[in-house]
């Protein structure tokens, strides 16, 4: 029910904090260990390299998953966009364990793909919401989001949690191989600094409104920027902000918008950078400042201990691997905004559907 909300969207963003408090709950112990089923763990355990799999949304939470398996399981991980996986299959490894994200659990060409490793008997896991869904029953594994009914058309909350459960698994794997990286991970407690920080990003929604007004009401497109795991944040930031706002919105690699995108910056194109990372933010801003000086406006979202004074989004630090779960936020705020701003139906875009069971 969405209550006193007057779009599921937003009810869908505010309940983030508890959905991460929820996972916690669900897959960790008293002692915050991490509780996964061990057939899960020990074929995962036993596998040379992890395939990801996954639509939209999900596939863009694939992303920031392998960043975070591959650091603590030491397993190599490819994400595939099932649509294309299905009739282009990569050349496989020996031992493959496939991941199947999606919220809805009956996206076809996710299914589509499932059909193909089951029959051709690899192991399988779907991360979704819906118990009882047909990709939950036809892989081999379930993990369950527990992020609760998820009404609106744009994905939220199923986002951040694939990318919590996800983390929770990793953890589970690096334990099991008795990896350093894992042991030194207390992701209860990492999780619980991060749905405190979503609270106080949740706060700030009136200032994200305001800016919203100040560089997004008359613009026909927008960039994302950023590198790593905020290059995977840029991929859902423009996806989501394109499907509800329709403003045209494209999630760019930083580096990589002067070999032939920055051609489309012109005066007033507005540029969000999202800094998280320590090892890339000084190359980040470099790259905001080339746009800069092409009549980009820019917005910066950058955690506290890299942000500047001037930038218009700090968000308190939170582990280094989890960044996404907090730096997304103001984004689905952004999108939020926008759309309300433009008076369009935020929870119902148009031509798109919530679960999509066509190929
Ligand atoms: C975007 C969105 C879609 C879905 C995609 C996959 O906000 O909702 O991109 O993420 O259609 O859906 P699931 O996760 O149900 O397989």
């Amino acid at each position: 029910e969405k209550g006193t909300y007057p779009y599921y969207m937003l009810k869908e963003i505010d309940d983030q904090p508890a959905v991460m408090r929820r996972v916690i709950q669900e897959y960790t112990d008293s002692m915050g260990k991490a509780i996964i089923d061990p057939e899960i763990i020990e074929k995962m355990t036993a596998s040379d390299r992890i395939y990801i799999v996954a639509c939209g949304t999900s596939y863009n939470a694939g992303w920031v998953g392998k960043a975070i398996l591959e650091k603590m399981t030491d397993i190599p991980v490819e994400v595939h966009l099932s649509s294309e996986f299905g009739y282009n299959m990569p050349l496989l490894s020996e031992k493959p364990f496939f991941i199947f994200l999606s919220q809805s659990g009956e996206t076809a060409d996710s299914r589509q793909v499932l059909v193909r490793t089951n029959e051709l008997d690899f192991p399988s896991l779907t991360l979704t919401n819906m118990a009882g869904s047909t990709l939950s029953r036809e892989a081999d594994y379930t993990l369950l989001l527990h992020a609760g009914p998820e009404i609106a058309v744009a994905s939220t909350k199923a986002y951040t949690a694939q990318i919590a459960v996800l983390a929770v698994l990793a953890k589970a794997v690096g334990d099991h191989k008795g990896l350093e990286a894992s042991k030194e991970f207390d992701i209860a407690h990492e999780l619980s600094v991060i749905a405190a920080v979503m609270e106080t990003i949740i706060d700030e929604k009136m200032a994200i409104s305001q800016l919203v007004e100040e560089y997004l009401s008359e613009t026909r497109n927008a960039f994302y920027i950023g590198r790593g795991v905020d290059y995977f944040v840029s991929m859902e930031a423009s996806l989501k902000l394109k499907e509800i706002s329709y403003i045209q919105a494209e999630g760019f690699a930083a580096g990589e918008l002067k070999h032939g995108t920055i051609a489309l910056i012109e005066e007033g194109t507005p540029v969000f950078g999202v800094i998280t990372d320590k090892k890339t933010a000084a190359h980040t801003r470099g790259n905001l400042k080339e746009v800069e000086s092409r009549g980009a406006h820019n917005i910066v979202i950058a955690l506290a201990s890299l942000a500047k004074e001037t930038d218009q989004l700090i968000i308190p630090d939170v582990h280094p691997l989890l960044t996404p779960l907090v730096s997304i936020i103001p984004t689905q705020l952004i999108a939020y905004f926008a759309t309300l701003q433009r008076g369009y139906d935020v929870d119902k875009p148009r031509n798109l559907a919530k679960s999509v069971t066509v190929e």
